[in-house]
């Protein structure tokens, strides 16, 4: 009988080894563990025992059926709960719980913007220019008539990347007027082009002030062209943009680079009533610019203009702070 004890914790064993999946040891557990399984039979062994061996018996019987729950037990954890029994497995996923709709991504607000922009310049025939960000001084103060001495170059209001007083300071762009300079050195006449881009200027940050956003500059250059070629062209831009009853307004200005000068003002209203807000500068092309590029001042006329990007989508998408723009928060963003 004891020899009948060692030989089924040998089978037991040896079935458990055999065990590859969570069906096999439900089968084994059947077989070994269950009521009607190996080790109750076992027990039954015992009336068959003579008096003076039933306590022997007992003891080795009971070692066997600790060892062998205990081996299945071992077994059982490393094949993993969810398939141990398959009683007790579940399926990992509820497949009748309805999906959820995959989020799209998309596109900046600014980049939107910018792609409206080009497209509403591009049916009044403008083509695109780029320029770089990394600009030196004769692009971007030189060129367009900003001497020496002028504010504009003051080393607080830019972002030097040199000493300014070094020999040929490089700076971030405060301005995109610095494509004009560029295509003008490399086209001739006559020239339509519009260019997008940041520009980087040590301002407070305010609801309208960033020290980096972005222009879209234009330079028309033609024989003949008049300022009320300017003015009918951002009207048009302005209509084609904002819709027919945008009102806007031209206001006398200067810069260096055009003569005569002005700004361009929108009507924004952001629930605390109607105001102007400044969006750009524009003028007639300076003869001096012409001449810093090389093109006759007697031949050529010209206007640009170079408009704040922010401000003109804050207008449109009702953003009363230009600061949302920056901050990169998703819940802002979405809404575009
Ligand atoms: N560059 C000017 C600025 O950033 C804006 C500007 C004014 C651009 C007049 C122009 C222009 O092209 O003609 O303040």
């Amino acid at each position: 009988m004891m020899n009948k004890i060692d030989e089924l914790v040998n089978d037991a064993e040896q079935d458990l080894a055999a065990v590859s999946d969570g069906a096999e040891l439900e089968q084994f557990r059947i077989k070994y563990l269950g009521t009607k399984g190996s080790l109750k039979q076992m027990m039954s062994w015992i009336k068959d025992i003579p008096g003076d061996q039933k306590r022997e018996f007992g003891q080795k019987a009971n070692a066997a059926r600790q060892q062998i729950q205990a081996a299945f037990d071992n077994r059982k954890s490393n094949l993993g709960s969810g398939t141990s029994s398959s009683k007790k497995s579940k399926p990992l996923i509820d497949v009748t719980e309805p999906g959820l709709p995959p989020r799209m991504g998309r596109k900046h607000i600014i980049s939107q913007t910018i792609d409206e922009l080009l497209e509403v310049f591009g049916r009044m025939g403008f083509d695109v220019e780029t320029g770089p960000e990394t600009e030196d001084e004769y692009h971007n103060f030189v060129a367009l008539n900003i001497p020496e001495q002028h504010p504009a170059r003051d080393p607080l209001d830019n972002f030097y990347l040199t000493d300014p007083n070094g020999k040929n300071p490089y700076l971030m762009r405060s301005q995109t007027s610095t494509v004009q300079i560029r295509v003008m050195e490399e086209t001739e006449p006559p020239i339509r082009i519009v260019s997008t881009g940041r520009v980087y200027r040590p301002d407070e940050h305010d609801a309208t002030h960033y020290s980096m956003f972005h222009q879209i500059e234009g330079l028309y250059v033609d024989k003949n062209v008049s300022m009320s070629d300017l003015k009918t062209t951002l009207l048009q831009f302005a209509h084609a943009y904002w819709g027919p009853d945008t009102e806007v307004k031209l206001v006398p200005s200067y810069f260096p680079f055009t003569e005569p000068s002005a700004e361009l003002y929108i009507k924004m209203d952001f629930g605390k009533g109607p105001e102007w807000m400044e969006v750009g500068g524009c003028g007639m092309v300076d003869p001096a610019v012409f001449e810093a590029v090389g093109y006759d001042p007697e031949k050529w006329t010209g206007f640009a203009f170079g408009l704040g990007i922010e401000r003109l989508a804050m207008r449109k998408y009702n953003i009363s702070d230009i600061r949302w723009l920056f901050e990169n928060d998703v819940r802002f963003l979405r809404q575009f």
